[in-house]
């Protein structure tokens, strides 16, 4: 095994959407495990929005990453070296092991062991990673979605709303995708279960939503808040359910951008509007995982993964993925280094 570890680290504060300028490359000699520590070498990184907002300093649900650190993110990988009894060589982990080639890593570190589930490792940072889990637990549990309803959901290509489609249309619900290219929309009719979906930057959102959505929505799973969240709101239904999911379509929080009023659409119309962050919802990773596997064994959900090979891609990959360059979830393959 390697005794060097190539690392990014965040080495800008960034304003925004993170540049490949605010990030460096380091090759650091790795230290020796200490009792209960374990050596993950990174087969995948995981490339997330979230991680917008966690090299961010501004107020999130997380510390922001210091800097001249490792950039964090989840990442899936195998257990190379150990000196934890519970964690043994050859154990396949997803969890917070950095975009590096090797974390040295305890358990608090983990979020799942990677199950025998047939399918490839990457799967397990993507559609079993927090992408899955959130569309499965943030549709059921806050979309509460019964037969016959409408469902909107936003980035319908991207890794979380090319699940929520499917699982909506698994459910037995009208699906409507807005993504933001002619391309992504028809993947989304062939592949990500929308019954119709949109180009939201072909016309003017408010035309747009009128030909989306003329009997409006009982459920919006929105991924990018915006304008597209303040438009579609008063699209839904009386009674119907939000889920903030993620807000991608907002350059910056700092200052907070304003847009229209809309408390009074949520009254009149007596919405529930729920925010969702996966990393409350642990106990139940297992219980979803087994979910969403039995729906790819039925032939009922498939996925898509955009996977870049090499450490060196991972920099620029978060603008890309704000770019919409990303179709389903994107990784970094590091399966040929070290
Ligand atoms: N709350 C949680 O616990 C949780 C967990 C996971 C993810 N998330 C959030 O869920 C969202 C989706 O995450 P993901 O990993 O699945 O990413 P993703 O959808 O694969 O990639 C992000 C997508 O955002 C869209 N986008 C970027 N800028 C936009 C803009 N200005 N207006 C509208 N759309 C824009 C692009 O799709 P188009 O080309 O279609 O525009 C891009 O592909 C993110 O906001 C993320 O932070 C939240």
């Amino acid at each position: 095994m390697s005794e060097r570890n190539r690392r990014v680290l965040l080495v800008g504060r960034p304003a925004g959407i993170p540049l490949a300028t605010d990030f460096a490359i380091d090759n650091a000699p790795l230290a020796p495990l200490v009792s209960g520590q374990f050596r993950v070498r990174n087969h995948y990184l995981s490339v997330d929005p979230a991680q917008r907002g966690w090299a961010a300093d501004v107020s999130n649900y997380s510390q922001p990453v210091p800097l001249g650190s490792v950039m964090r993110a989840l990442a899936v990988g195998r257990i190379v070296a150990s000196r934890h009894p519970d964690f043994p060589v050859g154990t396949g982990v997803y969890g917070w092991f950095g975009w590096q080639q090797f974390a040295t890593a305890g358990p608090a570190d983990v979020l799942t062991r990677v199950a025998d589930t047939g399918l490839p490792l990457s799967a397990h940072a993507g559609v079993l990673g927090i992408n899955g889990l959130t569309a499965w637990l943030a549709f059921h549990d806050l979309g509460r979605p019964r037969g016959g309803e409408t469902v909107l959901v936003s980035t319908a290509a991207g890794a979380v709303g090319s699940i929520v489609g499917q699982l909506a249309k698994a459910a037995g619900c009208v699906v409507v995708g807005l993504t933001g290219s002619d391309e992504k929309a028809a993947l989304c009719l062939r592949d990500f279960g929308c019954d119709r979906a949109f180009n939201y930057r072909s016309r003017p959102l408010d035309r747009l939503l009128a030909e989306a959505l003329p009997e409006g929505a009982d459920i919006f799973f929105d991924n990018v808040g915006g304008e597209i969240l303040d438009r579609a709101l008063r699209s839904l239904r009386p009674g119907g359910r939000l889920i903030q999911c993620g807000t991608a379509s907002i350059a910056s929080w700092d200052p907070a951008p304003t847009g229209p009023r809309n408390e009074r659409e949520v009254l009149t119309r007596r919405l529930t509007w729920s925010g969702f962050v996966i990393f409350d919802h642990a106990a139940r990773f297992a219980e979803a995982a087994a979910g969403l596997v039995a729906l790819i064994r039925a032939g009922a959900l498939t996925y898509r993964e955009d996977i870049r090979v090499g450490l060196d891609e991972a920099p620029g990959a978060l603008g890309d993925v704000y770019a919409g360059r990303n179709t389903g979830k994107t990784l970094i393959d590091l399966t040929g280094e070290g």
